[in-house]
């Protein structure tokens, strides 16, 4: 990428939309390599868009129940993306499953926030899933999107320890808020070419230090 350009991307959303807050503050630096162009929903009443709109970007409803089918939306949400001249997807909290099809025009260009240290506690209820686990550890991963759920190459993941008496909103708590840190960071990364692909491992310029919680 040209020094200077910044890359377009869109936010997919479905709810809250804390993750793209984050992304969108991230993006107000002059510095910041890439350019938040559209917030999408799928569904109207998505608290997130106010949000959005607030910070005076583009937002779009695509309501997915007015498709009869997934690939119909997907063609829909494509549609909108590649009219926006979009470069990069996030996904932040966008709680639909995408068709094969829809990911692949999309391969090496689509990330995804999980709250869980993939590859363990994929789909939902994450923090239970920790727990019910013991794990002393837990935490959320940004990856590219594959076809598969919850899976595909991993950017970086963010750790935080499980206390005593932990339960699943308290971890969700804590968990957040390194999404809110992490998220951001992997963007810049991603947009700023120093992190690319190579098959299906993600190769990042700056090597992480040891020891770390938060590993880029
Ligand atoms: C986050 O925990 C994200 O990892 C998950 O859904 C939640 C969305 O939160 N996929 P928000 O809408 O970004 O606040």
């Amino acid at each position: 990428m040209a020094a200077g350009r910044k890359m377009r991307v869109a936010i997919l959303i479905s709810g809250r939309g804390s993750n793209m807050v984050a992304l969108l503050e991230a993006a107000r630096d002059p510095a910041y390599p890439a350019e938040i162009a559209l917030v999408l929903s799928n569904r109207p009443d998505a608290a997130g868009l106010a949000r959005a709109a607030e910070a005076g970007i583009p937002t779009q409803i695509i309501d997915h129940t007015a498709y009869p089918d997934r690939a119909s939306f997907d063609a829909a949400l494509d549609a909108e993306l590649r009219a926006a001249s979009v470069e990069l997807v996030c996904l932040a909290g966008f709680m639909r499953i995408l068709t094969p099809g829809f990911v692949a025009g999309w391969a090496g260009r689509m990330l995804n926030i999980h709250p869980s240290l993939l590859p363990l506690f994929k789909g939902t209820h994450t923090h239970r899933q920790a727990l019910d686990a013991g794990v002393r550890l837990h935490g959320c991963t940004v990856h590219f999107v594959v076809p598969e759920l919850d899976a595909g190459p991993i950017v970086a993941q963010a750790a935080i320890p499980v206390r005593q008496g932990d339960d699943p909103d308290s971890l969700a708590d804590r968990v957040i808020v390194q999404e809110r840190r992490l998220y951001p960071a992997v963007l810049a990364l991603v947009a700023g070419a120093r992190a690319r692909l190579e098959g299906d491992r993600v190769v990042i310029a700056e090597p992480a230090p040891e020891g770390v919680l938060f590993s880029l």
